[in-house]
């Protein structure tokens, strides 16, 4: 597969979003058959896997994901890079320092994931309490140590971006991005651009509902399915969302390819800094997304595609939130 530039971390144009093998999108799969998908993805060539400390089953306990991710790509370790995310905490912060802070997490997941460094470490969700000057401050003081290869932030918004790439230069900056999530095509990926920052989109295929796959009858009922709180996701948005579907099947009519595929190969063509990380518990689509890197759009059709999704307003806006405090599980909600 191509490869795209973090900074200066080499990755395969699309990556493989692991939350959804431990947490998010109803029961989880059994180990094995989630083990396969991992390694399935790095055959097929993708090079990026990003997972987080806080992906275990309802979001409580710490690393299944982590642990998973650990054990399916200890014989390919070296050849990918990989992305995990921290939670920072204001009283563990208040203890025990910033640094030591960021570096007990990372030591934690570096253990879980059987590797010696992480190729790029995230703060998972800003907090107010805790400056941000802090945590790059930090973050820079790991990548000195070889600990870590990068540092990105998630859900931020370009006023925090600027405050710490001044502290420390990020790698990349993970925000919730799709055809029908796109505040941050205003200021982020510009700034992103300029600065040589990767953008990782978070959710690019709008939690499945640009596959064309999620219906309104759709069942997100199980406790541990994020979907029910995904405003684009009720029963309304869905129907309202429709006339983007329309246009991603047309597309993928005519571009014998699929609609989710269609919708990763825009916003590829559209930055070329953007690697978007699609999750699936299924290996079948898993490999359907990465292969969205060899559908190939004209500029003529990608004009024309972008014309129209501009003139459709989204239903559902989600825009990015910042974590505010609260606990683990009420993530998901936010
Ligand atoms: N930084 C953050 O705060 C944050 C937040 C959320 C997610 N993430 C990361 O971003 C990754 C991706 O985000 P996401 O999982 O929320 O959203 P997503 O990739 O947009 O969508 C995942 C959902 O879409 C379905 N899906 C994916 N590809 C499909 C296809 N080709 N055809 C039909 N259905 C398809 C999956 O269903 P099946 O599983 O049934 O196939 C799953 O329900 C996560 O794995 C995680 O690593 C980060």
């Amino acid at each position: 597969m191509k490869k795209r530039l973090l900074n200066h971390l080499a990755v395969s144009e699309i990556g493989m979003g692991c939350m959804g093998l431990s947490h998010g999108y109803g029961g989880i799969p059994d180990e094995q058959s989630s083990i396969d998908a991992i390694r399935a993805a790095y055959d097929a060539g993708c090079t990026f896997y990003d997972t987080a400390e806080a992906y275990s089953p309802l979001l409580q306990g710490i690393g299944h994901n982590e642990i998973l991710i650990g054990k399916a790509v200890k014989d390919f370790r070296k050849e990918i890079v990989i992305a995990t995310k921290m939670h920072a905490n204001v009283e563990e912060n208040k203890s025990k320092g910033t640094y030591r802070m960021l570096k007990d997490h990372l030591t934690a997941s570096i253990k879980r994931l059987q590797t010696d460094y992480v190729d790029l470490y995230y703060l998972h969700r800003v907090d107010r309490n805790i400056p941000v000057e802090d945590i790059a401050e930090g973050m820079g003081q790991l990548i000195k140590e070889g600990l870590i290869r990068g540092w990105g932030m998630s859900q931020v918004d370009v006023d925090t971006i600027e405050k710490a790439q001044a502290v420390t230069p990020l790698s990349a900056v993970q925000n919730i991005y799709s055809m029908l999530e796109r505040s941050s095509e205003e200021k982020v990926i510009p700034y992103c651009i300029e600065h040589h920052i990767g953008l990782v989109p978070f959710s690019p295929v709008a939690s499945g509902l640009l596959s064309g796959k999620v219906t309104q009858n759709t069942d997100f009922s199980h406790p541990d399915d994020v979907r029910k709180y995904v405003p684009q996701l009720s029963s309304e948005n869905i129907a309202g969302n429709q006339p983007v579907l329309d246009l991603l099947a047309e597309y993928a009519s005519q571009k014998n390819a699929t609609m989710a595929q269609i919708s990763l190969a825009w916003m590829i063509y559209k930055y070329p800094n953007v690697v978007p990380i699609p999750g699936s518990k299924n290996k079948g689509r898993i490999l359907e997304n990465l292969k969205a890197s060899e559908v190939v759009l004209t500029k003529d059709e990608f004009e024309k595609l972008d014309g129209a999704l501009n003139a459709i307003p989204v239903k559902g806006f989600r825009g990015h939130v910042e974590f505010q405090g609260g606990s683990m599980s009420d993530w998901g909600k936010k």
